[in-house]
């Protein structure tokens, strides 16, 4: 099917008389998806892939509110990592902070923050306040595709109603609206915003068409067409959440087979031996996503009066893996006969997770003020950080050399950035501190009979 023929018909009404008479007014066409233009608001880990993306076939237009980071990206500085300067600096693309800009769009992708608050509610500001900039600046016929992570229901219940009262246009009449949720994997080279099949949803089965034809611009991995634009909210928060549940039951099992005298990872390395065993591991469970999006579950639980028990406990089980992990090296130094209090705990690790230079929403960052509100002197080193927010880290000396700063009294390894593998290898790691030191490797690092040599050596 043509979808750029495709006109929907609708019937508008109008006074003539006294009578109501009832006309025929035919909407926009679609655009080209082929060249169509595309903005892209919110300049971030999602945005920033899409719109060097869709550069290729059109000249794209990014906007953020960011205008540091606007002028960053203007001379091919990007700090998530998810694109190179090359990449960046050849893409043909303008970098506003002006939304005016909007109106030359013929596309228009939202992918600004949908965090939590202080309470843990979902934070829709930054999506309403988005919604409000596109109504005031649209050009009729353009295409809005929404792919913030929210919780089902609120493109269309909150998004839209927004930009039709602001604009004056109404959808599918004026201009057309669509979900795409994004599943890029920040830290993982392998799976890039092209290698990841995307879901796509229109109001309208022509609108989910064109945003098949949109979106394989960009996506190798080829395209799903969900139900509708609610069933690809709830597809991506599912997603997560499920994540989200499964490492709480292996944060959980590893404080019981904690108490059992086993390792919760070579549990795991044996029941992955069978096919339908699903591989999860213990940690912390931080940044944008996987420890934030439950809660809008929760939210959307609360709104229909459903406990959600399961993701609640779950959420309550990852909160408290930095507790549980400051309260075993307590115990590792009880062992060597003596305690926490004023001693140099170095923590390898603080973005939330491996290989990806996010911070946000750290765990570690709440582990390193338990630790400190324990008496510890707390260090980090983390290579990596760079798009640092220091959410937490109080009375933490961050250095830029571990080798350089001391003997240390404990090791705390957080996650196993790849570097970590050619900074420390065993000579290295060992000559940081004493003879029976606690070593806490929360991801396996570090091959137990050798490091038990010289470390008092803990992993899940
Ligand atoms: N980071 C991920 O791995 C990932 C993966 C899938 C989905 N998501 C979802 O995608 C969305 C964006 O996430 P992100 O990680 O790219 O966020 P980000 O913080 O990296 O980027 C968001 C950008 O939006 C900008 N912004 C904030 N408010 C704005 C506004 N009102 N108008 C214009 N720009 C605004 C910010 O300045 C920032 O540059 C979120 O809903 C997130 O849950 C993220």
């Amino acid at each position: 099917m043509n979808i750029k023929t495709i006109c929907n018909e609708n019937l508008s009404s109008q006074h003539n008389s006294n009578q109501l008479r009832l006309v025929r007014s035919e909407p926009p066409a679609l655009p080209d998806a082929e060249t169509a233009r595309v903005a892209v608001i919110g300049l971030g880990y999602v945005g920033l892939p899409l719109i060097c993306g869709f550069s290729k076939n059109s000249r794209s237009i990014g906007f953020d509110v960011n205008k540091e980071k606007v002028n960053e990206l203007s001379n091919g500085i990007d700090h998530t990592g998810e694109v190179t300067a090359a990449e960046l600096l050849s893409a043909d693309a303008m970098f506003t902070t002006d939304p005016a800009e909007l109106e030359q769009a013929d596309v228009i992708v939202v992918c600004v923050p949908t965090p939590v608050n202080a309470r843990n509610q979902p934070d829709y500001s930054a999506l309403l306040s988005a919604s409000r900039m596109i109504g005031q600046n649209m050009k009729k016929g353009s295409v809005v595709v929404f792919e913030s992570t929210v919780d089902p229901g609120t493109t269309e219940e909150r998004c839209l109603p927004i930009i039709e009262e602001v604009s004056g246009f109404r959808e599918s009449v004026d201009f057309y609206l669509g979900y795409s949720p994004e599943r890029i994997n920040p830290g993982d080279p392998t799976r890039k915003l092209t290698d990841i099949k995307k879901i796509v949803a229109g109001t309208t089965p022509y609108v989910t068409e064109f945003l098949v034809d949109l979106y394989s611009r960009v996506v190798e991995a080829g395209l799903f067409p969900a139900a509708n634009i609610k069933v690809a909210e709830a597809a991506k928060i599912l997603e997560n959440t499920q994540r989200d549940v499964n490492i709480a039951l292996m944060n959980q099992m590893m404080t019981l087979y904690d108490k059992m005298g086993i390792r919760a990872t070579d549990v795991i390395a044996a029941a992955s031996s069978k096919w339908n065993f699903h591989h999860y591991r213990p940690g912390l469970v931080g940044g944008h996503c996987i420890a934030v999006d439950p809660y809008y579950l929760i939210d959307a639980g609360r709104r229909h009066g459903l406990p959600m028990d399961l993701i609640v406990a779950a959420r309550a089980t990852n909160e408290a893996t930095p507790y549980f992990m400051v309260e075993k090296l307590e115990e590792m130094f009880e062992q060597n006969q003596t305690s926490i209090q004023n001693k140099r705990i170095l923590v390898l690790g603080r973005t939330f997770k491996e290989d990806c230079p996010d911070t946000r929403n750290s765990k570690t960052f709440k582990m390193m003020d338990y630790l400190w509100t324990r008496g510890a002197e707390v260090f980090n080193f983390d290579p990596i950080a760079e798009d640092d927010h220091f959410e937490g880290g109080r009375g933490t000396t961050f250095i830029g050399d571990p080798l350089d700063a001391g003997e240390f009294d404990a090791i705390i390894v957080t996650l196993s950035h790849s570097v970590f593998y050619e900074q420390f290898d065993l000579p290295t790691l060992e000559s940081l501190t004493k003879r029976k030191a606690p070593l806490i490797d929360m991801r396996g690092m570090f091959d137990c009979e050798a490091v038990e040599d010289h470390f008092n050596y803990w992993r899940p």
